[in-house]
């Protein structure tokens, strides 16, 4: 039985023990009031005995008193009919103390014919000495009634007191001990589950079976209920971490963003500005040599203002590259690497001309990969122009190796070279915009490797190397379900 149940169960008992209780100190009250009907019944009489002495003894008959009298004595026994429930009935039927009802009746009877006497004297139609005798009979009545009423009573009213006072005395003590009964079971069952759910969590106890096993009902309920509740809360607090840690990361990568920014916008206007500043000057020079007369003077000077406008425009290129790397295209198509090297070849002829390197690729794919062609001619030809340009001068064969193929499900790219490495403390910059550590070996606008990483970033790539005196190599990792 669940604890509301049994809550029930003592409300119910308790409600059904005061009822009886009380309805025996009622039944209880009616004999004390029996007796009082009757004690009352007397005095009337006996005040009627005094007026009827009155008549006797000759003197004037105070006939409203006497009547008042009779109504006096006639309204006891009516009261206790009145009182007589088909309960009280009952009992005095079976203990046979029914004939107090007789009494009562036969009472309302001789006052009603006795009324009914004053009445006739009143108008005349009785003697004096008649209704004198008729008093007199009805006065022998009343007291004999009276007498014959106190037995049956007292009889009734003992068989109350005995029946009623054990039976509430048997109720309390079974309630007693049924309550304590049910008080126990509820506590115990308390006991229990404050035992289980304070047990500690090392203490192998599977918490569910001991709940099943254990508990039943609201108790099982609320428990549930608890343990929801708080896996809930739990579950809020871990997404509201999770949320700060999110805000958190996109927090500094957005500062990150904002630095690399800030320093991209000086660093790049600082690299414009020297070429714009020297061709300015220049441009001054070849005025001043044609106003002289002097075209050979103009003429180299024009030349270096060309080349400081191609080298310009090198760095414009490669920041537009850099600023359009991370947008993605849908210009997606199976990449063919064979011609993808021939038009590389053919734009770093410039490069190639008079470069001792041998530049040797190898193409080993067995599926066919599908991206933006641009994005993949960007990271081939800066990897290997940077090998050709930082080759090693002291070393006997230079050269620059790239090789293109698949294992599994990942593409790879290797270049290799043999050139002058890149000095350790700089290896973890060399990512990094507008850094450059041979700037006297070569030109470049510092940006070819942060374009590269910048790519590879976008096809979920990776990208490593591994440099020394003897050479670098760079070695890319991108997994095949992004190129297909
Ligand atoms: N294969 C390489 N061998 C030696 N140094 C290299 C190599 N690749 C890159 N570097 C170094 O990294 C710097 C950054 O490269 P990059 O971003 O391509 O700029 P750059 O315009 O100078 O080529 C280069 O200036 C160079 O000092
Ligand atoms: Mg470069």
């Amino acid at each position: 039985m669940n604890i509301s149940r049994k809550l029930m169960l003592i409300v119910i008992l308790t409600a059904a023990e005061v009822s009886i209780t009380v309805y025996s100190a009622f039944e209880i009250a009616k004999g004390a009031k029996f007796h009082q009907l009757n004690f009352l019944h007397l005095k009337y009489t006996h005040q009627l005995t005094k007026s009827v002495k009155k008549i006797e003894n000759d003197l004037p008959i105070d006939i409203n008193t006497i009547e008042s009298d009779i109504v006096l004595i006639r309204q006891q026994p009516i009261e206790c009919i009145e009182e007589i429930n088909p309960l009280n009935y009952a009992v005095m039927k079976f203990i046979n103390t029914e004939q107090t009802l007789t009494i009562c009746e036969k009472d309302i009877e001789i006052a009603d014919k006795t009324l009914l006497s004053v009445t006739q004297y009143k108008k005349g139609e009785l003697s004096r000495d008649d209704f004198l005798l008729n008093l007199n009979v009805a006065l022998v009545s009343f007291n004999k009634h009276s007498e014959m009423f106190e037995e049956p009573i007292r009889k009734t009213v003992s068989f109350i007191l005995m029946t009623l006072i054990p039976l509430v005395i048997v109720i309390s003590f079974f309630n007693i001990i049924f309550i304590s009964y049910l008080s126990r079971t509820i506590s115990s069952s308390i006991r229990n589950l404050t035992l289980l759910l304070s047990s500690k969590p090392e203490s192998n106890i599977n918490l569910d079976d001991e709940l099943d096993i254990k508990t039943s009902g609201e108790l099982k309920a609320l428990v549930i209920a608890a343990r929801q509740r708080i896996k809930n809360d739990l579950l809020n607090i871990e997404n509201s971490i999770e949320l700060k840690e999110i805000i958190n990361s996109q927090t500094a990568s957005l500062q990150q963003a904002n630095d690399e920014l800030a320093q991209f916008a000086y660093r790049a206007s600082h690299d414009l500005k020297s070429p714009l500043s020297g061709a300015k000057s220049l441009a001054h020079f070849v005025i001043e040599d044609i106003k002289a007369g002097d075209t050979e003077e103009a003429s180299r000077n024009a030349l270096v203002i060309y080349q400081q406008m191609e080298k310009l425009e090198t760095l414009v290129v490669d920041i537009l590259l850099l600023a359009k790397a991370e947008i993605g295209s849908e210009d997606r198509d199976v990449i063919d690497f064979n011609q993808l090297i021939i038009d590389m070849k053919e734009r770093l002829t410039w490069l190639m001309k008079d470069n001792p390197c041998t530049l040797e690729t190898t193409i080993n794919l067995s599926v066919p990969i599908k991206s933006e062609k641009a994005r993949f001619a960007q990271i081939i030809e800066n990897l290997i122009s940077n090998g050709l340009k930082y080759y090693d001068r002291n070393k006997d064969s230079p050269y620059v190796r790239c090789d293109i193929f698949n294992e599994q499900e990942t593409f790879f790219i290797t270049v290799t070279d043999n050139g002058m490495g890149i000095p350790q403390k700089h290896q973890g910059e060399v990512f990094d915009m507008f850094k450059r550590f041979h700037a006297q070996t070569s030109t470049g606008s510092g940006l070819g490797m942060a374009l590269v990483k910048k790519h590879i970033e976008y096809l979920n790539g990776e990208i490593s190397l591994q440099s020394s005196d003897k050479g670098t190599t760079f070695k890319i990792v991108i997994p095949l379900d992004k190129l297909i």
